[in-house]
């Protein structure tokens, strides 16, 4: 073999062993690459908190769970489908909603009522009581303020007569004309209406067995012993229980501009007994009990 000859084939031999060089780095660099891809997926996906179906979400509550006290972590992805079906509201209002329940249909998902025997007490739609359930307590109401055999839970019944006491020195009639039901009795009472009216008329009225607030002995339901109990609204009395009813700790239940929240229609004539502070608060802020409950009393 010439000296030319071995020159170029040991040339030839020196690329070859380049070539494969940068072969096997191309292919490191490959491997390297989709390891630290992989990684950065895998990473992102054990430190996310909430769920992953939403993650355009999670900054804005992320800043909400330190702004709002009321919001609830386990909540998250209830939040984040009720704000897709619901783009036009606050994030306040998407988290006191969801809190309430109001992301599910009326009685889904419902809970048995906590704060048994305390006037803090919630039942609705989404909270009911079992059917054995009586509240301590229960007293007659004098008979000068209510019909017959009428009884409310003894804190509840003391404020009433005292407001229907000091509502009388203005010569206005406070009467009450429904208060504690039982179970057993709220199942006649809303069969009854269901019977006349069909299920769907009557739950805009009345609740459910287990499901009525009456049941805590709480509630009363008033009139004026003249006009019919459906036009309380425009009575002397109505006004009155607006202007001073929180002062004995009671609140209007079911009022016109919270329908949606309460489940229920317009009711001028129920009454929640809820103790004095926190009638005054609802009464200075316009709230329902279910938005105080998630505010403050839910956790
Ligand atoms: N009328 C109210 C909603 C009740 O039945 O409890
Ligand atoms: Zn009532």
């Amino acid at each position: 073999m010439t000296t030319v000859r071995k020159r170029r084939l040991k040339i030839k031999k020196k690329n070859f062993t380049i070539f494969l060089i940068c072969i096997f780095l191309i292919i490191c660099s490959i491997y390297y690459g989709i390891t630290l891809i992989t990684k950065s997926i895998h990473k992102k996906d054990t430190l996310t908190p909430y769920p992953k179906t939403d993650n355009m979400y999670l900054n804005e509550y992320n800043k909400m769970e330190k702004e709002i006290k009321f919001y609830k972590k386990e909540n998250a992805e209830r939040y984040s489908s009720y704000q897709k079906l619901n783009p036009n509201k606050s994030l306040k209002e998407i988290v006191l909603e969801v809190n309430i329940g109001l992301d599910n249909p009326y009685y889904e998902n419902s809970k048995k009522a906590i704060n048994l025997n305390k006037e803090t007490i919630l039942v609705n739609k989404y909270n009911y009581l079992d059917e054995d359930y009586v509240p301590d307590n229960l007293e007659n109401i004098s008979s000068k303020y209510a019909l017959a055999n009428k009884q409310m839970v003894k804190k509840a019944k003391e404020a009433f007569e005292q407001m229907a006491s000091d509502a009388k020195k203005e010569s206005l009639s406070i009467i009450a004309m429904s208060a504690y039901r039982s179970y057993d009795y709220q199942v006649n009472l809303y069969n009854n209406y269901a019977k006349t009216d069909g299920k769907e008329k009557a739950d805009t009225y009345s609740g459910r067995p287990g499901y009525s607030e009456h049941q805590t002995g709480l509630a009363v339901d008033v009139y004026n012993g003249k006009t019919k109990y459906t036009e309380f609204h425009n009575t002397k009395e109505f006004t009155w229980m607006q202007n001073n009813g929180y002062k004995y700790g009671f609140i209007l239940r079911f009022p016109k501009d919270k329908t949606k929240e309460t489940g229920y229609e317009y009711e001028s004539w129920h009454y929640r007994y809820v103790g004095v502070d926190i009638a005054t608060y609802i009464h200075n802020n316009n709230l329902c009990y279910e938005e105080y409950y998630a505010e403050f009393l839910d956790n």
